[in-house]
């Protein structure tokens, strides 16, 4: 069905990412409005929700998808919510914008998968917006070109200048490689076959606990390597870097040499700190492509499928951390509603 009317988007979750994202529908996308926010707490729902026009605040989440005016949902609350609230959408056959994770675990995402088969067409879009940013749009393009021939190795880095203390081990591999996860298989082309974790001395910065930095190793089926050099606690900055070695050559991303700056002796410019001003265009571009293929009826950008693959590569990952051994990746074939 095409919206000619904004499209009206339920937010579930007015933290960091939902109260960023209902100031991009209101502000900086066209064709939708936020019609409704719902968080657990009543206090940031209405703070989010009053000064929109036209939106009202929730405590319950299928209460804001069924208030008047909801064509859409975007689900920003935290990973463990997620299943719940997907459910809810498709049983109304709503679409949706959801943040990553689709689920923390394969079995879930596995009975979302379920759930989006029954409405017989997809609905779910997955919020992995690095497919959205320039840079990995660039080297998706080249990758894809075949110039460069068959990339062979992928060289990752994603550093934060600091996480919350309740990050765990695990947490490194479902909230921050779960990126790579999906940007290697987007990058790449390739299913994810199997994960390998390794850990240095951790840094003395690293919080109680924490194993910071790893490297995590994983194998993909078209035969390339890829190794993600996470460290959570860097200190100085938000980088998140890539570098295809292909046969004919190599590419790298992720560089910032935006403004550079030579004075007193020294040459240099500014490192991101956060993932909302490193990524801002591209979690615009990726609501405003959800928002305008919703309206066409169609579903873009990241699938349930994707974020089953995720979770399932995040799975193997934690299990890897755990025993310290190389864990195969283990997925259900893939449905034929995904394959196209
Ligand atoms: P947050 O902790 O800042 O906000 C979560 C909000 O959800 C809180 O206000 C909480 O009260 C509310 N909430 C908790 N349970 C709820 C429920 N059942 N229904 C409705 N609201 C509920 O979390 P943040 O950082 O905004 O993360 C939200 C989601 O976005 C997570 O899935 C996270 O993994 C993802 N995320 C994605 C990023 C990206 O780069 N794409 C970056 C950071 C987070």
């Amino acid at each position: 069905m095409t919206h000619t009317a904004p499209l009206g988007v339920a937010v579930i979750g007015a933290g960091t990412m939902g109260a960023d994202h209902v100031r991009r529908l209101d502000r900086a996308v066209a064709g939708a409005r936020v019609a409704a926010v719902a968080d657990l707490d009543a206090d940031r729902a209405r703070a989010l929700a009053d000064p929109v026009e036209g939106c009202a605040a929730h405590t319950d989440p299928e209460a804001a998808m069924a208030a008047p005016g909801v064509d859409a949902v975007l689900i920003a609350s935290p990973g463990p919510a997620h299943e719940a609230a997907l459910l809810a959408a498709l049983d109304r056959g709503l679409p949706v914008l959801c943040e990553k994770p689709l689920t923390p675990d394969p079995e879930g995402a596995l009975r979302v998968l379920a759930a989006e088969r029954k409405l017989g067409g997809r609905r779910i879009q997955v919020g992995f917006m690095r497919r959205y940013d320039s840079e990995y749009a660039q080297l998706a393009a080249l990758l894809a070109s075949g110039e460069l021939g068959r990339p062979l190795l992928l060289h990752c880095r994603h550093r934060n200048v600091s996480v919350h203390p309740y990050f765990t081990d695990a947490s490194l591999i479902n909230d921050s490689v779960a990126h790579e996860f999906d940007a290697a298989r987007w990058l790449l082309g390739h299913e994810i076959t199997a994960v390998q974790v390794f850990r240095p001395t951790p840094s003395a910065q690293a919080p109680e606990g924490l194993s910071d930095p790893q490297l995590v190793v994983f194998e993909t089926d078209g035969g390339a390597l890829v190794d993600v050099e996470i460290f959570a606690n860097s200190g100085f900055g938000y980088q998140v870097q890539a570098e295809a070695v292909c046969e004919r050559g190599t590419a790298r991303i992720g560089d910032a040499h935006g403004l550079l700056v030579n004075a007193a002796g020294r040459w240099g410019g500014p490192v991101d700190q956060h993932y909302l001003t490193r990524f801002a265009d591209a979690y615009d571009r990726e609501v405003r492509a959800w928002v305008d293929a919703t309206r066409r009826g169609e579903v873009t950008g990241a699938d349930a499928w994707d974020g089953y693959a995720v979770a399932a590569a995040c799975a193997a990952g934690t299990e890897a951390q755990r025993t310290g051994r190389r864990v195969a990746v283990d997925m259900v074939e893939k449905p034929r509603l995904y394959r196209d």
